[in-house]
């Protein structure tokens, strides 16, 4: 088990802020943004390395504390393999270059998923960027790479049953959260996803339960502050019941009430 627990929005009713707590993206439509400019795919994706720059900066000072951006899927090895090989050479490069900043900005960085398909050399470079910045408390960058949210719950669950092989009578939500791989986070408040695509693609299953979605036509590489703000706005404008009504969220006490008849 990892970190403290947080609230889950199916056992109890989260605090709710106007600035998102926990902001996570899927930055797509890297490949489209190069291809409308006639350029290779890939050049969409070096550009998209300058979007996430932006998105980082843009969450700290609207004061978001946790941001988790979806990288590269478990199903993304189906991709051409120069795309693929590229992808990985990029995140290295990238994160070569930017540790240094992330440490001076009080950003702690650590990437979910399964890094045993990756490269020895990336996954030695994200372990001590992991390790450089374990300390840091200001903001909490998250990069999903191999991740797959099924992938994630099963990983969970069967740590669970190996940890406690005499259990019969099955395990609580509190328990398998936390063995989940963004246990130390909250859940989303806001969900983005760029490129137009109305999925979710297999990201956080478990925790995006009651985040409230957004989705954009942009593309990730011209997706900036102005953008960010879009969504921060749509999410401003949202009304978080967790299952209460309007009438019991403007009397303030649904979680009291329903607490008082449970
Ligand atoms: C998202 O952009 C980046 C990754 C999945 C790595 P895409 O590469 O999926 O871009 P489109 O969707 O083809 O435009
Ligand atoms: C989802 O993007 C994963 C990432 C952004 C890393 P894709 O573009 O691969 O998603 P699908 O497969 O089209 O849904
Ligand atoms: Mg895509």
């Amino acid at each position: 088990m990892t970190g403290k627990a947080f609230t889950s929005s199916t056992r109890d009713i989260p605090a709710v802020s106007a600035v998102p707590r926990h902001v996570a993206i899927i930055m797509d439509g890297n490949g489209r943004w190069a291809r409308k400019r006639f350029m290779p795919r890939v050049a969409g994706h070096t550009r998209g390395v300058e979007a996430v720059r932006t998105i980082i900066r843009a969450c700290m000072e609207r004061g978001v504390d946790y941001l988790t951006l979806f990288a590269f899927s478990s199903e993304n090895w189906r991709r051409p393999a120069d795309e693929v090989s590229f992808l990985m050479q990029l995140f290295l490069r990238s994160l070569k270059k930017e540790v240094a900043r992330l440490h001076q900005n009080g950003i702690r960085f650590r990437v979910i998923g399964d890094l045993s398909r990756f490269d020895p050399q990336l996954v030695a470079t994200i372990r001590e960027a992991e390790a450089l910045t374990a300390a840091n408390t200001r903001f909490h960058l998250s990069v999903a790479a191999n991740y797959g949210g099924r992938w994630d719950i099963l990983n969970a669950m069967s740590r669970l049953m190996a940890a406690h092989p005499e259990r019969r009578d099955g395990f609580t939500e509190d328990e398998l959260a936390a063995e989940l791989s963004m246990s130390f986070a909250p859940e989303p408040d806001l969900f983005i996803r760029t490129g137009g695509e109305k999925r979710i693609s297999n990201f956080l299953l478990w925790q995006l339960a009651y985040t409230e979605l957004y989705f954009t036509d942009t593309l990730w590489p011209d997706f900036d502050a102005d953008a960010l703000d879009e969504a921060i706005g749509s999410y401003q404008g949202r009304e978080r019941r967790f299952g209460r009504t309007s009438e019991q969220l403007v009397e303030g006490k649904g979680a009291d009430d329903a607490e008082r008849h449970a």
